[in-house]
């Protein structure tokens, strides 16, 4: 089954319940929000009041991802302010595993993200303990910049990992996903797809209606 998980990063601030409600009348089946520190990533986006005022909005999967150190520190908030998934990055954990199990003891689903350049040798041990893993297709930071080309090996990589450890996980790609590419990137293997600019620039419920038509 393939997912589309709008990010927020790139849907006008000052109407963020009414966006999540478009994409959700849409068809959309996850939202996707990127949560930044200023220190894992330069920016700072938003954090736990805006995930709890957004909750209510809609039923669909709160697909929370944390660009943050050590995010550890704040799993029970994010879960408590209405997280389903919530995915931090290897490069930001000291203890990955510690981390992967509190969030899995609060009750929610588990994702693991690398950043581009980072190998996914590291996820060896960890993945039969996951339930997605997240592939940055950009640098982490920015929403509109470029798919980077290599990364369609690095899922076909991943794609054959998880299958020859005869596992169930899901491969998020996130950053530069567009409609011209997502064929691309399904193809290679994964199966749950962000997009920033190419659902909120233009008509958002026509956009999420040709993603999900590309992703059958
Ligand atoms: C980047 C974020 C992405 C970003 C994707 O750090 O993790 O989710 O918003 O935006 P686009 O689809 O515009 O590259
Ligand atoms: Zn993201």
């Amino acid at each position: 089954m393939n997912y589309l998980s709008p990010s927020l990063l790139a849907a006008d601030a000052s109407k963020l319940g009414e966006q999540v409600k478009a994409i959700d009348q849409a068809g959309a089946q996850y939202v996707h929000i990127d949560v930044m520190d200023g220190c894992f990533v330069p920016s700072i986006s938003f954090g736990l009041p805006v995930i709890s005022s957004l909750r209510p909005c809609t039923k669909r999967v709160f697909d929370v991802h944390l660009m943050i150190e050590e995010p550890v520190r704040y799993a029970k908030e994010f879960v408590q302010a209405g997280a389903d998934l919530v995915t931090v990055h290897a490069e930001a954990c000291r203890h990955l595993d510690r981390t992967v199990y509190t969030l899995r003891e609060l009750g929610v689903r588990v994702g693991v993200a690398l950043n581009p350049a980072t190998d996914i040798r590291c996820l060896e041990y960890i993945l039969p303990s996951l339930d997605m893993v997240l592939l940055m297709t950009v640098n982490p930071g920015f929403g509109g910049q470029k798919f980077i080309p290599y990364s369609l090996d690095k899922i076909r990589d991943l794609k054959d990992m998880i299958t020859r450890k005869d596992l169930h996980v899901d491969i998020e790609v996130d950053g530069g996903v567009s409609l011209e590419n997502v064929s691309d990137v399904l193809r290679a293997g994964a199966n749950v797809i962000v997009a920033g600019s190419a659902v909120f620039r233009g008509n958002i419920q026509e956009n999420v209606k040709e993603f999900l038509g590309k992703m059958g």
